[in-house]
């Protein structure tokens, strides 16, 4: 039976450790795992733009032995030029796996649906699943461990919130979550997330106030006001979201320790300041750098 990662729920608790475990080991001992690829091919189908997870796969493949082709929406048109049914069966005949960037969820779910193949979603408008897993390895390694850790997320509760407050709740993170009014998480996910939380042990809290969940916090993370897609909506968000900013003035209500994470790309000026992106709490470059270790590990759990 192939295994598909659509979003982290796919996974559960041992799986996400084992998979932050190996992507530790690679990240280490990157010549062990030249050859474990060898012959394998993955198709990267991007119906968005992309740095980081592009990048990030096309050369944790090429560093194990592997092959990748990136298909972008002009070339391959799924859902236009051709049904992403008949994309899912003809690709699969070719290749070991496909990371697929989509605007909707329900396109990676049907390209599982269809495909023989594993399906990885590298982004869609519901969740980001390889940036919450590399994250959370990002954090292993930087406070050395994941228990007693408090994440604060403030900004929009997007597809990137969704991953990590389902990620940190199956792993037994703490979590604290601030978004103006009406840009909240969505429902039925957080009560996903805490049944998760309910099971291990940790806590999920939801509110419009940037300043409580600053507060003591470990780490404090942010993400752009306006994803891919809602360009239409940038000014009334930029906005809406002012006091959301993460600032020197935010910043200093969180521990002493605390660390500073951002998906990337970021809209200096907007969701973070300069002085907060560039100052030493900031991990940003090693959170990107960490993508590609955790990619790494799932490409050689899904495709091996
Ligand atoms: N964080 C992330 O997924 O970056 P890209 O959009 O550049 O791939
Ligand atoms: N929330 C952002 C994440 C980019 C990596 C978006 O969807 O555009």
């Amino acid at each position: 039976m192939k295994k598909d990662l659509l979003s982290v729920q796919d996974l559960g608790p041992q799986e996400i450790f084992e998979l932050i475990n190996l992507a530790e080991d690679i990240k280490v001992n990157p010549d062990k795992y030249q050859d474990a690829l060898k012959g394998k091919s993955i198709g990267l189908i991007f119906q968005k733009p992309s740095t980081r997870t592009r990048v990030s796969f096309e050369i944790g493949m090429f560093q194990m032995g592997g092959h990748s082709i990136y298909l972008g929406s002009s070339e391959i048109g799924m859902g236009g030029r051709e049904s992403v049914k008949d994309v899912a069966c003809v690709l699969s005949r070719y290749l070991n796996g496909i990371v697929a960037r989509t605007y909707k969820h329900e396109v990676v779910e049907e390209l599982a649906k269809y495909s023989s193949i594993p399906i990885i979603n590298g982004l869609s408008d519901v969740a980001h699943p390889c940036q919450a897993l590399g994250d959370m390895f990002t954090i292993e390694e930087k406070f050395g461990t994941l228990e007693r850790i408090t994440i604060s997320y403030i900004g929009d509760g997007n597809n990137v919130l969704n991953s990590l407050m389902c990620l940190a709740s199956k792993l037994g993170i703490n979590m604290k979550v601030a978004t103006p009014k009406n840009y909240s998480p969505d429902k039925d996910i957080v009560k996903l997330a805490k049944s998760f939380a309910a099971k291990s042990g940790s806590k999920l809290d939801i509110s419009n106030d940037p300043k409580w969940a600053a507060k003591d916090s470990d780490v404090l993370y942010t993400d752009v006001w306006v994803s891919m897609g809602q360009e239409k909506e940038a000014a009334k968000r930029i906005r809406e979201f002012k006091s959301f900013q993460l600032n020197d003035k935010l910043v200093k209500l969180a521990k002493k320790t605390h660390a500073v994470m951002h998906c990337l790309p970021a809209h200096r000026g907007q969701e973070i300041s300069d002085s907060v992106m560039d100052s030493r709490h900031s991990i940003v470059y090693a959170q990107a750098e960490n993508r590609m270790h955790i990619q790494k590990a799932i490409l050689l759990k899904l495709l091996k």
